[in-house]
């Protein structure tokens, strides 16, 4: 398994530009499923996530083909209406197929997912709106199987406005026959972006922005070209890079717009900041205050920078409060962090940061894809070495790390070692 090796401790400076967003780029992907003839979709990162959705679509029947950054959909053959546990396993997000395929075949056979290393993730909110949609749903040998005599539109009431039902229920309801309202729906911009795709390839998808959303069916879909929007997770991890280890940083090729909630946080914690259209400048001033978080729904501080806000602070002046309100098990990264010397400490769904003068570096073990991302910075703000093991949690979400963040001069290198 790779590990990264980094050298700490070293100013960044110069320009690191952002990918395509694998969130907004998987249920595009997964929504490719509902027409026939070829999707085309461009800035499409080149991820394990990416590549792992694209194999179940060609399990489903498509034919997908990605070369620089442009994936090809044509799932005119599709023939196999099944996300089998081998991927779903690997990857929670092929759940996104449950809506499309239900869509146009009428019946689905998906691996129900399991946990997740930050807690019990169920998807209770997709399966009992597909039921209010008309689907049959049962499970069986760890699959939920799905039938239908075509789904009808329906009031569907989200209890918590979940991203993936969103997503899921969007992509059931388009070609549903009648209308169909989600209420208590998810606005963050990859559901923003999913439905300018579907209403692209002609749905017709009212309230795009707001959390309830109007669906008319449709009797038929056509292929679109689309470009993914960038990805603000991704745009925001190296914000706080910068931030935390100093310097003269553009983070260029995002929308400042998605990340207000993120960068209104560093203004408050003292981080000089220049917005422009596209991309953020962040340069170094002196050392940062202590700021709590709270992660919320979008247009909130996001959980998948929750863990990153933890490393920033480590080194901030006194004690700061980082609380998850939507995933209140995901500390996986604050054991691993104590190894490289930050004070936290876990209370409840908070992790209670006294901010220390530096860190030192240590062999510390990937846990997940944004837990990961905090041990970069953290391994980055670091004196000495620091080895991180298991890199393929960031491979899933973040193309070309190594490269991106050595172009503004960190010393971080990939070293390949077994499989285990
Ligand atoms: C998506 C993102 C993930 C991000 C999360 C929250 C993708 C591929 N993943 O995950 O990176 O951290 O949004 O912004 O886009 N819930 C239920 N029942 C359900 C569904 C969700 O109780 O049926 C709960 C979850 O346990 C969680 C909350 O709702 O507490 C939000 O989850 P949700 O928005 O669904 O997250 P995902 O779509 O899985």
């Amino acid at each position: 398994m790779d590990k990264f090796v980094i050298h700490g401790g070293k100013e960044l400076n110069g320009s690191i530009n952002v990918s395509g967003a694998k969130n907004a780029c998987l249920p595009l992907m997964a929504a490719s499923i509902l027409v026939k003839g070829k999707n085309v979709i461009r800035n499409v990162p080149n991820l394990r996530d990416t590549r792992t959705m694209a194999k179940l679509l060609r399990i489903i029947g498509a034919d997908v083909v990605f070369e620089n950054g442009v994936m090809e959909i044509d799932a005119t053959k599709a023939d196999n209406p099944e996300a089998p546990y081998e991927l779903v396993k690997t990857m929670r997000a092929s759940f996104y197929a449950l809506g499309p395929l239900t869509a146009r075949f009428g019946k689905a056979r998906i691996s129900l997912p399991g946990g997740c290393a930050w807690g019990p993730r169920p998807v209770d909110l997709h399966l009992k709106g597909i039921e209010k949609l008309g689907g049959n749903v049962t499970l069986e040998e760890g699959y939920i199987n799905i039938e239908t005599d075509g789904l009808k539109g329906a009031l569907l009431h989200l209890d918590i406005s979940s991203v993936g039902a969103t997503g899921n229920l969007l992509m059931a309801s388009v070609l549903a026959d009648g209308e169909t309202v989600i209420e208590n729906a998810a606005r963050e911009p990859e559901i923003v972006c999913l439905i300018d795709f579907l209403n692209k390839m002609g749905a017709d998808i009212k309230g795009r922005e707001t959390n309830v959303l109007r669906i008319n069916g449709v009797s038929e879909l056509r292929p679109v070209e689309f470009e993914v929007i960038p990805d603000r997770i991704e745009a925001g991890t190296y914000l706080l890079t910068a931030a935390a280890v100093g310097g003269d940083v553009l983070v260029d090729g995002l929308d400042p717009n998605h990340l207000t909630a993120v960068t209104d946080k560093m203004t408050e914690a003292g981080v000089n900041l220049e917005v422009n259209e596209k991309s953020i400048r962040i340069t170094s001033g002196g050392r940062l205050k202590a700021t709590d978080v709270r992660t919320d729904i979008y247009p909130g501080y996001p959980t998948d920078m929750q863990a990153q806000w933890i490393a920033l602070m480590a080194t901030a002046k006194g004690k700061s409060v980082v609380t998850d309100t939507v995933y209140e098990d995901r500390f996986t990264h604050v054991a691993e962090l104590v190894r490289l010397g930050i004070d936290v400490k876990l209370k409840g769904n908070s992790a209670v940061v006294n901010g220390v003068e530096k860190l030192k570096g240590a062999p510390i073990m990937s846990t997940d894809i944004r837990a990961s991302a905090s041990m970069v910075i953290a391994g980055l703000m670091a004196e000495g070495r620091t080895e991180l093991h298991r890199v393929y949690h960031l491979d899933r979400g973040y193309e070309d790390m190594e490269n991106k963040l050595r172009g503004i001069g960190a010393d971080i290198k990939r070293e390949s070692g077994p499989e285990v």
